[in-house]
């Protein structure tokens, strides 16, 4: 099973740029920009990964990404996960980054995105791995940080495929982000949403019927609602589902718990993805086979996940018959 999992072409559709800092790369750069980070040791950092939910993982999140800070930062962050990715086979990327994280500590938008850009045309010509990049507004802080976010993107539409909402779900739901959604799809962005990880099944609805995302991050807890599940599955909204996160964060208690494989019996458009690897231990390859291994996936459940990456992305039908 493993060799099929490594040797699938697949595509990830949730995953954070930001959470792809490997620790031996932020003590590198904390070193270089005079930076120190709350661990003696790259072991000592890598220790702290143990949750109890989201915002536990959070708080470590945005305290570790104040270690990259140039163009040169970004791109070396961007190369080192686009390269690992391609070594598990993944020939494309939709790429969350979250420019709220940054513009506190005075990193122009451009900077960021430049950095970011610029190692994702690398991927296409040195790894031969395709991306889009999406903008992810920080719901803990308020629609009017969004829209202020919003205004600094439009010069760079044409790079940026769509926008997205990620941070602390509870207490944060997708109506408080109407009017920045609104306005970012009359400009022309595809939406997605986190929806449903620690917050209820209702977000899941808000964030479709009020944001109008084509797409839900996370999405598992739409099992706890039978009609949601139904229409999910009759309106084919995909769900970038993260095993490995799900359990590092205590969505579930182990992954036997996960309901992966029951998301798949109901027909459900579900992907599988990395969100943030190293810190909850593992990219692409490792989500696959934790939640085979877990929960008994066959190999045409496997083949059906990987086909379902690409079905789901936001590539054109010519793109994603190439790619297939
Ligand atoms: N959920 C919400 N916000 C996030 C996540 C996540 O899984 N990863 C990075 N930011
Ligand atoms: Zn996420």
């Amino acid at each position: 099973m493993d060799d099929l999992i490594a040797t699938l072409p697949k595509a990830e559709l949730h995953l954070h740029i930001e959470g792809t800092l490997e620790p031996e790369l932020a003590f590198q750069l904390a070193d270089k920009n005079g930076i120190s980070l709350p661990f003696a040791s790259v072991d000592a950092m890598r220790a702290a990964y143990d949750f109890q939910d989201l915002q536990s993982f959070l708080d470590l999140y945005y305290a570790s990404i104040s270690v990259v800070c140039t163009e040169e930062d970004f791109h070396e962050l961007t190369l080192a996960y686009l390269k690992k990715a391609a070594s598990q086979n993944v020939r494309h990327t939709e790429i969350f980054f979250d420019p709220q994280s940054h513009l506190p500590r005075e990193i122009p938008f451009e900077t960021m995105l430049s950095g970011i850009t610029s190692a994702l045309k690398r991927g296409e010509t040195e790894l031969g791995i395709s991306s889009r990049l999406i903008l992810c507004f920080l719901r803990h802080l308020s629609a009017e940080s969004a829209q202020e976010t919003l205004q600094l993107a439009l010069p760079f539409r044409d790079q940026i495929i769509g926008v997205g909402l990620d941070s602390s779900e509870l207490g944060h739901p997708p109506s408080k982000f109407v009017n920045v959604f609104e306005e970012a799809r009359r400009h022309g962005f595809r939406v997605v949403c986190h929806a449903g990880e620690e917050g209820p099944p209702e977000y899941i609805t808000e964030a479709l019927d009020l944001l109008h995302a084509e797409r839900i991050d996370h999405g598992v807890r739409c099992m706890e609602d039978p009609a949601l599940v139904e229409r999910l599955a009759a309106e084919q909204i995909p769900l970038t589902v993260c095993p490995l996160s799900n359990v590092r964060l205590c969505v579930f208690k182990e992954m036997s718990e996960h309901p992966l494989k029951r998301m798949l019996e109901a027909g459900l458009l579900v992907t599988v993805n990395s969100d943030d690897p190293p810190y909850f231990g593992g990219y692409v390859n490792e989500n696959f086979t934790a939640v085979q291994q877990a929960l008994n996936l066959s190999r045409s459940e496997l083949i059906q996940l990987a086909r379902n990456s690409f079905t789901a992305s936001f590539l054109s039908e010519p793109e994603k018959q190439k790619l297939l």
